[in-house]
Order: C-alpha cells, then sequence, then structure tokens
C-alpha cells in the first residue's frame, strides 16, 4: 500500500521547554482513516499542527514522499487541516470570504470558486450562511464553516482537530456519515469514539507524548485491558 504520511522519531517541545512530543514514529496509507485518541494534553492537537508544517524545523514528517518543512505551499495544498478552535481558522468578514480564501489562492477561476464554495457550504448544512459575518456565528456554526474552508480546496488529506466538539446531535451525526462515506485519507483526533468506531480502521493511542497503542480499531476495542488502562470502556 501507498505510504501518504511518513514519520520517523518526530520531537516536540515548545518554547517553555514543555515537552509534548516524544519518539513518535508512524507511517499512514492512502485511504487510511486514523482515530488519534487520548486524555487532555496527551499531544494530539501538538502532532496534528506538524502534518501541514504549522509546526516544524526537522525533517521527520513526509507527506507523499515530501519533507513538510521543505515545501509548505504543496504540502498546504493536499493537507487540509482544520483547527481545534474555529477562531483559529475564520479570519475574513464574511463566511463566502473565509471558504472561498483557498480557492482564490489555488487561482481558481471565479465560476469554479463558487461552485467551491457552494459545494463545501451545502456539505455542512451552512448553505444560507454565505453573508454572514464568520465571527457573529455560535461555535457549531464556526466549527462547520471550519470544515468547508478545507473541502473547498478538494484535499487529498483531511486532519480534523475534534470536528464533532459542540455540535447538535443531529449536525454531528451528519458530520459522522459525511466524513465516513469521503474517499480520502483521514487523520482525526478526537474523544467522541462512537465516531471513532464508526469511521476509524486504524487507533492511534496518546499519553503524555507518545504513542502508547497503534493497533485497528477492532484490536483496540477488543483488548480490554487497554480500554481500562485509558478510561476508554
Ligand atoms: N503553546 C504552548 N506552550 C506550552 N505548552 C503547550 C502549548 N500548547 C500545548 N502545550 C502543552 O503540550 C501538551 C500537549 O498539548 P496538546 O494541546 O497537544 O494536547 P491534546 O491531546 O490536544 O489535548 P486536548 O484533548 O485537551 O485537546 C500539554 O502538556 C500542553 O499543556
Ligand atoms: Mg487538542
Amino acid at each position: 500500500m501507498h505510504k501518504v504520511i511518513e514519520i520517523k522519531n518526530l520531537n516536540y517541545t515548545y518554547p517553555d521547554g514543555t515537552l509534548a512530543l516524544e519518539n513518535i514514529t508512524l507511517d499512514i496509507f492512502k485511504g487510511d482513516s486514523v482515530g488519534i485518541i487520548g486524555p487532555n494534553g496527551s499531544g494530539k492537537t501538538t502532532f496534528l499542527l506538524h502534518l501541514n508544517g504549522i509546526f516544524n524545523g526537522n525533517s521527520s514528517v513526509k507527506v507523499c514522499g515530501l519533507s513538510v518543512s521543505e515545501n509548505l505551499n504543496d504540502i498546504r495544498r493536499k493537507v487540509g487541516l482544520v483547527f481545534q478552535d474555529p477562531d483559529d481558522q475564520l479570519f475574513m468578514q464574511t463566511v463566502f470570504d473565509d471558504v472561498a480564501f483557498g480557492p482564490i489562492n489555488m487561482e481558481l477561476e471565479s465560476g469554479e470558486i463558487q461552485k467551491r464554495v457552494d459545494k463545501a457550504l451545502g456539505s455542512m448544512d451552512m448553505g444560507d450562511y454565505k453573508e454572514r459575518i464568520s465571527h457573529h456565528l455560535s461555535f457549531g456554526e464556526k466549527k462547520r464553516i471550519s470544515l468547508a474552508t478545507v473541502l473547498s480546496m478538494n484535499p487529498e488529506i483531511l486532519v480534523l482537530d475534534e470536528p464533532t466538539g459542540n455540535l447538535d446531535p443531529k449536525h454531528r451525526k451528519d458530520l459522522i456519515n459525511f466524513l465516513r462515506d469521503m474517499d480520502v485519507t483521514k487523520v482525526i483526533a478526537t474523544h467522541d469514539m462512537d465516531m471513532v468506531l464508526s469511521i476509524c480502521n486504524k487507533i492511534v493511542i496518546m499519553d503524555k507524548g507518545r504513542i502508547a497503542a497503534l493497533d485497528a480499531t477492532e484490536n483496540i476495542f477488543r483488548n480490554n485491558e487497554l480500554l481500562r488502562l485509558y478510561n476508554l470502556d
């Protein structure tokens, strides 16, 4: 199978000295849907931020064979990252401008930009929000718009940080079904175990910045000792 993400011995220490990732080695294959789980502060977000070069500075992460630190523009087109906090994602005046930002940067023609924006917003059930002011929306609405800003770029790899956080039950379920049917490689950090079970074929359990376990979803959920150890049952 075709490796799309290769990580070798990745370490990361924040400027204040907090060691957040320690010796992470992981391969992700085309079409994989990998759930990154683990307690608060275990390093999930820090890990995701390495996948599109927001954190870099070493050559331990490769995407589609390219070193992330040396190919930022290519990487950002391939990897769509949705932040845990939508206020980190949305920075334009209107929803339209936020969702069109990626396609405009890709220098697509205006008809194609319109099409991409409509499709991305429609898939998040936010088609009526184009003219709304992004920072006036509710948290859950902003989460869905954040996903649309990434979907409009047709990324090969979707990296999602707590995508179901603060969504109402209907939109949470719609999102899970949408992601399950989407034919791209996915890396999803979450505390939503039902989502992991319905979407992810592999699970990484993180603990104190390390990979504590990595296996097929069915093996992780069959391992009672592991489930008890990480309070997942
Ligand atoms: N800007 C920062 N400066 C210093 N330490 C940080 C910073 N951001 C995160 N950390 C620390 O790095 C570690 C990993 O944090 P991270 O946000 O990656 O955890 P997480 O698994 O995503 O948690 P959560 O489930 O709460 O989202 C924690 O110990 C956290 O306190
Ligand atoms: Mg996090």
